[in-house]
């Protein structure tokens, strides 16, 4: 029998602190995360002392941009999402835009960098880039959450 192949999958996506110091532009994501159709299973506001972010960005030590990402990045409160849609991983990056803003705003400008991004460090958001970083960075942020349970339960639901 014809069965839909829609399949649930979940992303973490991060508002970083530059866009969570200004209400109307966390409420705007807030907004475009529902507008389309992801599913929040969890959200949390956070702060990163600086060995978290140290933590979280270990692949990039060494890199130019990395000690200013690490300091950004435990400067202030941050807003943590899991979101669960079909393809939401790619779906959440589309939204966000290419990571450099002054490449999203000629690229890409209605995306969320290009109209919020102030520049390649203060970039506003952060989305998961594969299905493994997925689970691993949800597990950061959540360690509590049992991605596996949540699947078995959800995806009945919403086929
Ligand atoms: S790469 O080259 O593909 O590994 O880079 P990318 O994954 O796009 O970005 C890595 C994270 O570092 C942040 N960052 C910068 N990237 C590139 N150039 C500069 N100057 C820079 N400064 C900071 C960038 O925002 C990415 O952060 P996340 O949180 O992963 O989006």
């Amino acid at each position: 029998t014809f069965r839909c192949a829609k399949a649930l999958q979940l992303t973490l996506a991060v508002i970083k602190p530059d866009a969570v110091a200004h209400p109307l532009i966390l409420e705007a994501l807030h907004q475009k995360i529902l507008e389309n159709k992801f599913i929040i299973v969890k959200s949390k506001d956070i702060v990163w002392q600086r060995q978290d972010s140290e933590r979280f960005y270990a692949e990039h030590k060494g890199r130019f941009f990395y000690q200013r990402l690490v300091e950004f990045m435990s400067s202030g409160p941050m807003r943590a999402y899991i979101l669960a849609r079909e393809e939401a991983i790619s779906q959440w990056r589309e939204l966000m835009g290419p990571t450099k803003v002054f490449r999203a705003r000629y690229v890409a400008p209605s995306t969320i960098r290009a109209r919020f991004g102030l520049t390649d460090t203060r970039n506003t958001t952060h989305g998961s880039d594969s299905e493994e970083s997925a689970l691993r960075e949800i597990a950061f942020f959540f360690p509590e959450f049992s991605a596996e349970e949540w699947m078995e339960r959800a995806e009945p639901a919403f086929r």
